[in-house]
């Protein structure tokens, strides 16, 4: 049994006189963020607040020293198999737009993507095939939209990439993508994981799993805004181009010439959020002593109430399979008829519940689906059952004044 009422005193929104009217459901989009991180942000400008690997005094040097030790946290929870193989961005976008910038993709190459990609692993494969003329793909997925293998399976011969949302933000499902990855490496293709909406529900280990690339975000992981990573398997980096290319990327300059930097400084032009950096290594030792098996069964208990519950609604339509072990912490929905953002208005008014609606940056997948939006409720551990309750209570109310 996961112990809500211990962590919840670790997040000083949910500590607040007001908290019973701060009930936060909106956790893909953004995670809470519990003291430590605060904390960490604020000891860097208090304490070091000088600039990483280029000043040689003790400040920098200190600073050089917390970075360089939040690269190895981080190479440590994915099981990276070094702090080479850790390059730091602003978010998962731009850790998918450094790779899709540095492949050195051809005309004749095939990218697949699923159909339920978020724009950041879409949009980004769509403006390159587009001045390349290589050919994207969108694999659809089945009926209740879970992927496709059988298809992905017959269609994986000949592809360059594949990349795949881990657990998509739009419903909650995450792919089989140990069998993804074996099927695609099996003819030859590499895969790169978004992996922003894994990485607050479970650990992703990158070399059981064989990834070639995992993108995500510190904001969606308890970590600040602005911090991202790129995982890549060091053989793998070593071969892209340089993106985003100035200070700090090379070892040395002329006039007409330069020596970038080995990985990963060479993919980390200019000054960095060092205080955000800072931050996330704080959110990874949060993340490091929980126990996401433990979680996972705390938000799927939470997540099946939800869906029991709001079937009984008339108007209710679940975006996604039925069984919520499928859904993450997701409960995606419409009411026919309604436009989901008076849902969400609705229910902050009401009850406080704060829940994203919309397209959720996976515009395609309504386009497709000739939908205007859904209702999202996005959970986290720190949810509890009471403020599961007073969802329903409200939705339930919301329901009769349709
Ligand atoms: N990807 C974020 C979400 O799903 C923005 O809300």
């Amino acid at each position: 049994m996961f112990n809500t009422s211990q962590v919840r005193q670790d997040f000083p929104l949910l500590t607040r006189p007001d908290s019973a009217r701060q009930i936060y459901f909106d956790n893909a989009c953004m995670s809470l963020k519990p003291s430590l991180v605060i904390d960490a942000m604020t000891e860097y400008y208090r304490d070091y607040p000088a600039c990483v690997g280029r000043s040689s005094h003790h400040l920098g040097q200190l600073a050089s020293q917390k970075v360089q030790a939040v690269r190895a946290k981080v190479a440590k929870f994915i099981n990276a198999s070094s702090e080479e193989e850790i390059i730091f961005t602003r978010n998962t976008t731009e850790s998918i737009n450094l790779v899709a910038r540095s492949l050195g993709i051809k005309a004749t190459d095939r990218i697949l993507v699923s159909d339920k990609e978020h724009n950041s692993n879409l949009v980004p494969w769509q403006l390159l095939c587009q001045q390349t003329g290589a050919t994207l793909e969108v694999l659809p997925s089945r009926a209740d939209n879970t992927f496709d293998l059988d298809h992905f399976a017959q269609v994986i011969t000949g592809a360059r990439l594949v990349a795949i949302g881990h657990t998509a933000n739009l419903d909650g499902v995450t792919v089989p993508i140990s069998e993804i990855i074996r099927l695609a490496h099996s003819a030859g293709a590499q895969v790169l994981v978004d992996g922003a909406q894994a990485m607050l529900h479970q650990r992703l280990d990158v070399r059981a799993l064989d990834l070639d690339y995992l993108a995500f975000s510190g904001h969606k992981m308890l970590g600040p805004t602005g911090t991202g990573v790129l995982y890549g398997k060091a053989s793998l980096l070593n071969s892209l181009e340089p993106f985003l290319v100035g200070g700090d990327t090379v070892e040395s300059v002329t006039y007409t010439d330069h020596k970038f930097l080995p990985v990963p400084e060479r993919f980390e032009a200019g000054l960095q959020d060092y205080a955000g950096l800072l931050g996330l290594g704080a959110a990874i030792d949060y993340l490091s002593a929980l126990d996401f098996s433990a979680i996972r069964e705390h938000e799927y208990q939470l997540n099946h109430y939800l869906t029991s519950e709001v079937q009984k609604l008339a108007k209710f339509r679940l975006i996604g399979p039925e069984d919520p072990r499928q859904r993450s912490g997701v409960l995606s929905f419409y009411f026919d008829g309604v436009d989901a953002h008076q849902i969400a208005l609705m229910l902050d008014n009401m009850s406080g519940i704060m829940i994203r609606s919309g397209q959720h940056c996976v515009h395609s997948w309504f386009h497709a689906h000739k939908l205007t939006g859904s209702a999202r409720v996005s959970l986290a551990f720190y949810n509890t059952m009471e403020e599961a309750e007073q969802f329903i209570k409200t939705l339930t109310k919301i329901n009769q004044i349709f």
